[in-house]
C-alpha cells in the first residue's frame, strides 16, 4: 500500500457537565459528543526517509511536533518501533477545513485520523479498541473521533459509550476567525470559579446519579424527540468562556434568538451552534445571523450531523 487518504469529520458537544476534579489533574466529565459532516481531509504518504513531515497550507495549523497528527505518527513510532522503521517516514498533507481551536476538535481528529491510517500503512492489525487506547494518549477528544458517530463520553471523556446516531438534523456553525480559546486556560477557569461544587467522591455511584443530569438529552436523541434535544443541550464551559469573550456570547444569543431548535458553544469554543431541522431552515438561519452581525471576520457553516468518525476514502 503505498498511500492513504482519509476523512476527519469534526465534533461538537451536545452536553458537556463537569463533575469534579480527578487524581491526575484532569476534569471528570460527562458529555455526550457528536460527528458532523464538516471535515478535514488527510493524506498520507510514505517519504523514503526517515522523517515525519507536515504539510498544511492553514498558517495556523502547527507543523511540528506540537500538532497531534505528528504526535501521532511519534506515539506509533514508539510502540512499534521495528515495524516503523521498516516503513520509514510518513508525509502527511492535512487539507484544513475545520476551524483551529475551535472546540471542535479538529485536532484530535486529524491524530485519530493518522492512528486509523497507519494502522493500515503498516499493516498493525489493531483493533478499533486498541486504536482507542492509544488516542487516548494523545488527547481526551481523540478516543471519540477514531469511530465518531453519537457517544456518551465519561472519565476525562476517553470512555465511550456509542448511542443511536441522531444524524438527521441540521445545523448552523459560526466562529469568529480571529477568536480561538485555549481548553487548559478555559478548565482552569472554571476550577477556579467553580470547585466548590465539585463532587468529592467521584466514584460514588449515588452522589454521582445525583449531578449528572445528561439522561433527559440521552433519552431524546435515542427517540429522535428533536425539540427536546435542542431544549437539553447543555455546557458548563459556557459560564466561563462567555464572560470572558463577549463577542461570542452576544453570537450565541444572535443565533438563540434567530431561530432553531438550540443553541450552545462546543467544547471550550468559541464556535456556537444552533441544530435545525432541515438545511432550509439553516439557510434561513445563517442568512439572518450574517445580516444582524456583518463582520467579515464571522465565519459560518452549515452543516449536517454524521453518523461516522475517520473515514477510509481510498489506497
Ligand atoms: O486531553 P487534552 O490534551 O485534549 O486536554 C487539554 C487540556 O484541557 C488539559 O491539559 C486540561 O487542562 C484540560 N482538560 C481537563 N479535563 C478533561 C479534559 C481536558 O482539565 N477531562
Amino acid at each position: 500500500m503505498r498511500s492513504i487518504s482519509l476523512t476527519a469529520p469534526a465534533k461538537i458537544n451536545l452536553y458537556l457537565e463537569i463533575i469534579g476534579l480527578r487524581p491526575d489533574g484532569y476534569h471528570e466529565l460527562v458529555m455526550v459528543l457528536q460527528s458532523i459532516a464538516l471535515a478535514d481531509r488527510l493524506e498520507l504518504h510514505p517519504n523514503g526517509k526517515e522523517e515525519t513531515r507536515l504539510y498544511c497550507s492553514n498558517s495556523q495549523v502547527p507543523l511540528d511536533q506540537t500538532n497531534i497528527a505528528y504526535k501521532a505518527v511519534q506515539l506509533i513510532t514508539s510502540e512499534y518501533p521495528e515495524i516503523a522503521s521498516n516503513y520509514g517516514g510518513i508525509d502527511i498533507i492535512i487539507d484544513k477545513q475545520i476551524p483551529v481551536a475551535a472546540g471542535l476538535a479538529g485536532g484530535s481528529s486529524n491524530g485519530a485520523a493518522v492512528l486509523v491510517g497507519l494502522n493500515l500503512l503498516w499493516n498493525l492489525g489493531l483493533t478499533q479498541p486498541e486504536i482507542e487506547t492509544l488516542a487516548a494518549q494523545l488527547g481526551s477528544d481523540v478516543p471519540f473521533c477514531v469511530a465518531g458517530g453519537t457517544a456518551i463520553a465519561t472519565g476525562r471523556g476517553e470512555k465511550l459509550a456509542p448511542i443511536p446516531s441522531g444524524d438527521d438534523l441540521w445545523l448552523v456553525l459560526a466562529k469568529y476567525q480571529s477568536l480561538s480559546v485555549s481548553t487548559p486556560w478555559a478548565y482552569q477557569q472554571y476550577r477556579q470559579e467553580y470547585s466548590h461544587t465539585y463532587l468529592q467522591d467521584l466514584q460514588g455511584e449515588t452522589t454521582r446519579k445525583d449531578v449528572v443530569h445528561s439522561g433527559p438529552l440521552v433519552k431524546a436523541i435515542t427517540h429522535k424527540q428533536h425539540q427536546q434535544i435542542g431544549q437539553l443541550l447543555h455546557n458548563d464551559l459556557e459560564k466561563v468562556v462567555l464572560p470572558a469573550y463577549p463577542l461570542v456570547g452576544h453570537l450565541r444569543d444572535t443565533l438563540e434568538k434567530t431561530g432553531g431548535l438550540g443553541t450552545m458553544m462546543s467544547g471550550s469554543g468559541p464556535s456556537v451552534f444552533t441544530l435545525c431541522e432541515s438545511q432550509k431552515e439553516a439557510e434561513t438561519i445563517l442568512d439572518k445571523v450574517r445580516e444582524s452581525i456583518p463582520d467579515s471576520d464571522l465565519q459560518l457553516w452549515i452543516t449536517k450531523l454524521a453518523n461516522r468518525g475517520i473515514n477510509i476514502d481510498y489506497d
